[in-house]
């Protein structure tokens, strides 16, 4: 349950090795803050980072979960409920980024990464906020991305998935006003993490801690989406209507 500041008691991570997603954790961290729990595929890792978390007075716990296994997704996000009690923060961050030559021609690599990144993600958070609804409070951060506020041909099966994303979220999200639970979507560019490793950075690069700096941020004041860093916004909305001929040639990363 949050205090009287809004500082959240509980706090669970999907994707809980998420290098953005522990650094939103870090960020959200308040001294009210009882219990983090890290749900992740691979628990060993996990376990990895629950280490860094720990302080006194905080239990980190660390739960098997599978994006891709939608039919667990209602029982994890319970069964953490039920140990824990009332989830405060939700922070929803799995995802991968596959591989462009691959999932640009091959189907099962295409609909493997549609299928994590976004009916898992759906089902993610249609299950947390089952869980919110239920509680009759409670905040969603979901990791959206710029990739896909206007797809790109470097990426359109990532950028398809994080705008098909971003769409429920904003829909999902008005739907939930009104029954105490918050919806906040975040777009980063790029950011040096895990999955971004070895590319070239694109304009206005950024870090996890500055993706978790305006996450927590928002979450303070109403606002229901944002970007990291805040320029992108200016700056997509003169990219998402730039020519096509002159979108794809601009040097984007
Ligand atoms: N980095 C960027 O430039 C950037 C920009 C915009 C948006 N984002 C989004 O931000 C989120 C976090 O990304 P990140 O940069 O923090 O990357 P990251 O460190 O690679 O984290 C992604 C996490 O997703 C987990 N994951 C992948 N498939 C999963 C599955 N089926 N079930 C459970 N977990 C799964 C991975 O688990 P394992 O540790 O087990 O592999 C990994 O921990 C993602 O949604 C990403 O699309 C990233």
């Amino acid at each position: 349950m949050n205090n009287a500041v809004g500082e959240a008691q509980t706090i669970v991570l999907l994707g809980g090795n998420s290098e953005i997603g522990v650094a939103v954790v870090k960020a959200a961290l308040q001294p009210f803050t009882r219990t983090v729990v890290l749900a992740c595929r691979h628990v060993a890792k996990g376990q990895q980072v629950a280490a860094t978390l720990q302080r006194e007075g905080l239990t980190v716990d660390v739960v098997e979960f599978d994006g891709a296994d939608t039919a667990s997704h209602q029982r994890v996000i319970d069964s953490i409920a039920e140990r824990h009690g009332d989830l405060d923060l939700v922070v929803v961050a799995f995802g991968a980024l596959g591989d462009a030559e691959v999932t640009r021609v091959d189907i099962a690599a295409a609909v493997e990464l549609a299928h994590v990144n976004f009916t898992g993600a759906v089902s993610s958070i249609v299950a947390t906020c089952n869980r919110l609804r239920s509680q009759g409070h409670g905040a969603l951060v979901v990791l959206s991305s710029v990739a896909g506020e206007r797809v790109r041909a470097a990426n359109p099966v990532y950028g398809a998935t994080k705008a098909g994303l971003d769409g429920f979220c904003q829909g999902y999200g008005d739907w939930l006003v009104g029954q105490g639970v918050r919806m906040l979507v975040v777009r980063p560019g790029f950011v040096r993490t895990a999955m971004t490793q070895g590319m070239k950075a694109a304009p206005f690069a950024t870090t996890p801690e500055k993706v978790a700096e305006v996450t927590v941020k928002a979450l303070r004041g109403t606002r229901r989406t944002v970007w990291a860093p805040p320029i992108l916004q200016v700056v997509f909305s003169v990219l998402r209507h730039v020519p096509g001929p002159v979108w794809r040639r601009l040097p984007l990363g």
